[in-house]
C-alpha cells in the first residue's frame, strides 16, 4: 500500500485533526513519550492540534502528514527557532506514526519530507530530542542524525516514572 506524504497548509491542517488526534492519542496510548500522560483521548488531543494548526497558518511550524487511503497514519513537524539568532535552526517534532502502520518506511518517508521543507525553506540545521530507550531513538541514526548525548530525569513515561531524553542534530542544508 502507497502512502501519500503531504505538507500540510493551515486549512488542511484544520480539516486532518480528527485524524492527527487518532495518531497522537494511539501513540501515547502505546507508551510513546511525546508530551502527554496516559490515558489520553482523541478528545484531549485536539486543543494540542488546534495549537499546531495556528502555527501553520503563523508560519512558525511546518507540518507533515502521511495518509494511506485518505487516512492519516503519521505525521512530524519542524518548528522554526523564534529567535533572531537563530533563522537557520528549527525544531524536528513529534514524529508520530499509528502502531497499525508502523514498520513500513512512513517514519522515514516522513523525515526525508520533513528535511526536504526546512531546507527549501533556508534551514541548514534541526535539533530534536527524544525518549532514551524509545524505538525512535535507535532510528534517528540510521536516518543521519549525529546522537549528541543523554540528559537523565527530562520527562515522564506517559504512565509515569522518570525518563532520560537523547539530544540528536542533522545538517541539511
Ligand atoms: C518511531 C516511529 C515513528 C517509527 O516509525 P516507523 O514508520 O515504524 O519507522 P520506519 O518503518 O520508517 O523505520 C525507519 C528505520 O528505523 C528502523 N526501525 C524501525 N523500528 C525500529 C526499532 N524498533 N528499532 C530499531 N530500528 C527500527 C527501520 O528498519 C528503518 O530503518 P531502515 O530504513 O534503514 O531499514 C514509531 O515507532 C512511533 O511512532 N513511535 C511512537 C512515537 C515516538 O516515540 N516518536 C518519536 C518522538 S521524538
Amino acid at each position: 500500500m502507497t502512502a501519500t506524504i503531504r505538507l500540510l497548509g493551515a486549512a488542511e491542517a484544520r480539516a486532518a485533526i480528527s485524524g492527527l488526534c487518532e495518531v497522537l492519542s494511539d501513540c501515547v496510548n502505546g507508551g510513546a513519550s511525546v508530551g502527554f500522560m496516559q490515558p489520553y483521548t482523541n478528545v484531549d488531543a485536539e486543543p494540542y492540534w488546534r495549537g499546531v494548526a495556528d502555527a501553520v497558518a503563523s508560519g512558525a511550524t511546518l507540518l507533515v502528514a502521511a495518509e494511506i487511503e485518505g487516512r492519516i497514519v503519521g505525521t512530524v513537524q519542524v518548528g522554526a527557532a523564534q529567535m533572531p539568532n537563530q533563522p537557520h535552526r528549527g525544531d524536528l517534532k513529534k514524529l508520530l506514526v499509528h502502531r497499525a502502520a508502523r514498520g513500513k518506511g512512513l517514519a522515514r518517508v516522513l523525515m526525508n519530507a520533513a528535511e526536504r521543507e526546512a531546507a527549501a525553506r533556508g534551514m541548514t540545521l534541526l535539533v530534536l530530542d527524544t525518549a532514551t530507550g524509545s524505538d525512535a531513538e535507535a532510528i534517528y541514526p540510521r536516518l543521519g542524525w549525529e546522537r549528541v548525548g543523554v540528559i537523565p530525569d527530562y520527562a515522564l513515561w506517559p504512565e509515569g516514572g522518570l525518563c532520560a531524553t537523547t539530544l540528536f542534530y542533522k545538517r541539511v542544508a
